[in-house]
C-alpha cells in the first residue's frame, strides 16, 4: 500500500549555473526517488539567474521565472529557498536575508557568504525558527557537515584538516606527473575551466580557507573567523620544491589545518608537505579529502569529488531532503548565540620543517647555515646537497621539530651569512 504523502516542498532556486542546473537535474530527474525517502513530493516553482535567454541543460518552461532572487525568495509559493549564485555581497546576501525574513529555510552552497556573514545569518535564522544548510559549501559531494553536526557529535574534536580546493590539488599533483611548472599548469587549468573567475580564490588559498572555518566553527563550537585563517596559497611552489620534496618521501599538498591549542584556535591553510604514503599523499587530481580526528572517534578519512554539477548538486539535495524530513538542526552544529568567540592562535605548533636554499659552493658555507639555524633553535635532521654545475648549490633541509617562529627568526638572519642566494622556501611538515 502506498504511503500517504505530505504536502510539496516547494523550492525556488536562485542561479541556475553549473550547481544549480545540477539540482533542477536530480529533482526532474529523481521525483519519485525523493518523494519515496521524505514522505512528500519535492517540487520546484520557481527559478531567477541574470540572463532568461541563455541556453540551459534542463527545461526550465514548468517554472516561474524571477528576474529578481530577493523577489525569488519572498514568493508565497517557496518553502525553502536555495541559493546558488555565489558571492559573499550582493544578491546573494541580500536574497538569502529575504529568505529567513520571508519565514523560509535556506540551503546554499556558498562558503564565501557563510565564511563571511554566518553568525549573522545563524543568528537571524535561528531567532526566527529557520534554519540555513551548507553542505555543499564544502568539499562538494563529501558529506562533512553532516558527518561533523551528526555523525561525530558525541566526540570532542580534536582536529580537523583537509585538501579542500580541487584546483589547488589538479595544480599541485599535474605539476608533478607531467614535470611541468607552475604557469603552465595554471594557463591548462584555466583552459579546462577549473579556475573560479577570481583564479586568486583558488590558488590564493581563500576559498579552502572559507571551507576550513566552516568546519571550525562546527568542529570547536566557535564562530565562524576567516578572517583569522592563516592564508598562503601556492603560487610559489615550484616544480623543483615538488621533486625534491619527493626525493624526501613527501607530497606538497595545500592543506588546511583547524585545532584548538591551549594558546587559542589554530586555523591555517597553507602549502605543506605530506608523507607520500599518507592518504593526503596519495590524493590526485580534483579530488578532496577531509580527515576529522575526534577524541572518541579517533580518525575519520572522507574522500570525493570537491566540485563539479552532479556532486555538489548532490549535497545540496541531502540537505533539501533533510529538510522535508523535518530534520531541523542549528547552522554550527549547535545554537548560533551559544558559539564562542575564538581566540586566534597563531599557528605555532612544533612541527618538521623543509628548508630549500640556494648556497654559493665555497668552504663554511654548510657550516654557516647550520650556525644561523642553531643559534635560531632548530635542529637539523636531514640534509642533502644537489649535484649542480653552476657556482651555487641547492640544498635541502629537514628540521626536528620547531615553530614557525624559530624558523622565521633563521630565515631573517641567513642574508646575514653571505653564503645564501635569495629566499629560503620553508614548508611545514604535516603529520597526517
Ligand atoms: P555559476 O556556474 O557561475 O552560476 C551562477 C549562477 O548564478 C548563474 O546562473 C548566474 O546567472 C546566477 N547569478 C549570478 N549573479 C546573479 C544575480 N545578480 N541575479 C540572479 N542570478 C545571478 O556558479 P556555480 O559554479 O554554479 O556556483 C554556485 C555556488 O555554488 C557558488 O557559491 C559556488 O561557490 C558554489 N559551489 C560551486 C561548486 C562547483 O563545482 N561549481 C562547488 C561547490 C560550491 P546567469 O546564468 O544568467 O549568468
Ligand atoms: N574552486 C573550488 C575548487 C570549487 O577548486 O575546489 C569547489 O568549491
Amino acid at each position: 500500500m502506498p504511503s500517504p504523502s505530505g504536502p510539496a516542498l516547494r523550492l525556488g532556486i536562485a542561479g541556475l549555473g553549473t550547481v544549480g542546473i545540477g539540482v533542477v537535474k536530480i529533482v526532474q530527474r529523481h521525483a519519485e526517488l525523493l518523494q519515496a525517502r521524505c514522505g512528500r513530493p519535492i517540487v520546484i516553482t520557481a527559478v531567477s539567474a541574470r540572463d532568461r535567454q541563455k541556453a540551459r541543460d534542463a527545461d526550465l518552461s514548468a517554472y516561474a521565472w524571477e528576474t529578481d532572487p530577493v523577489a525569488l525568495a519572498r514568493r508565497e509559493d517557496v518553502d525553502l529557498f536555495i541559493e546558488l549564485m555565489g558571492g559573499h555581497e550582493g544578491p546573494a546576501k541580500a536574497a538569502t536575508e529575504a529568505a529567513l525574513a520571508a519565514g523560509k529555510d535556506v540551503v546554499t552552497a556558498n562558503k564565501a557568504l557563510l565564511a563571511h556573514h554566518g553568525q549573522t545569518l545563524a543568528e537571524t535564522a535561528e531567532a526566527a525558527g529557520r534554519v540555513i544548510r551548507f553542505e555543499a559549501a564544502v568539499a562538494g559531494g563529501i558529506p562533512v557537515i553532516k558527518a561533523l553536526t551528526e555523525g561525530l557529535a558525541g566526540n570532542a574534536m580534536r582536529r580537523v584538516m583537509g585538501v579542500m580546493n580541487g584546483t589547488c590539488n589538479y595544480i599541485l599533483t599535474r605539476m608533478e606527473t607531467a614535470g611541468l611548472p607552475y604557469d603552465t599548469v595554471f594557463e591548462e587549468a584555466r583552459q579546462l575551466g577549473y579556475l573560479e573567475a577570481d583564479p586568486n580564490l583558488d590558488v590564493g588559498g581563500i576559498d579552502a580557507g572559507h571551507k576550513l572555518s566552516l568546519l571550525a566553527a562546527i568542529a570547536f563550537g566557535t564562530r565562524v573567523s576567516f578572517d583569522d585563517v592563516e592564508l598562503e596559497g601556492i603560487g610559489r611552489i615550484s616544480i623543483d620544491d615538488i621533486r625534491r620534496a619527493g626525493d624526501m618521501g613527501y607530497k606538497i599538498k595545500l592543506l588546511g589545518v583547524a585545532q584548538m591549542t591551549g594558546r587559542g584556535l589554530e586555523q591555517r591553510m597553507t602549502p605543506c608537505l605530506v608523507p607520500a604514503t599518507s592518504p593526503l599523499g596519495q590524493l590526485q587530481g580534483g579530488t578532496n579529502m577531509v580527515v576529522l580526528e575526534g577524541d572518541s572517534v579517533g580518525q575519520i578519512v572522507l574522500r570525493g569529488p570537491g566540485a563539479g554539477e552532479g556532486p555538489t548538486a548532490s549535497a545540496v539535495m541531502g540537505d533539501v531532503l533533510d529538510i522535508a524530513r523535518g530534520l531541523r538542526l542549528p547552522t554550527f552544529g549547535q545554537p548560533a548565540q551559544t558559539l564562542a568567540a575564538p581566540v586566534a592562535a597563531k599557528a605555532n605548533s612544533p612541527a618538521s620543517y623543509y628548508l630549500r636554499m640556494e648556497l654559493m659552493d665555497k668552504p663554511g658555507a654548510l657550516a654557516k647555515v647550520a650556525t644561523v639555524l642553531g643559534e635560531s633553535g632548530v635542529s637539523i635532521s636531514r640534509m642533502r646537497q644537489y649535484g649542480h654545475e653552476s657556482a651555487s648549490a641547492p640544498v635541502l633541509i629537514v628540521t626536528h621539530k620547531t615553530t614557525r617562529d624559530a624558523i622565521d627568526h633563521a630565515i631573517g638572519q641567513m642574508g646575514s651569512t653571505g653564503v645564501v642566494l635569495g629566499d629560503p622556501v620553508a614548508i611545514r611538515i604535516e603529520e597526517v
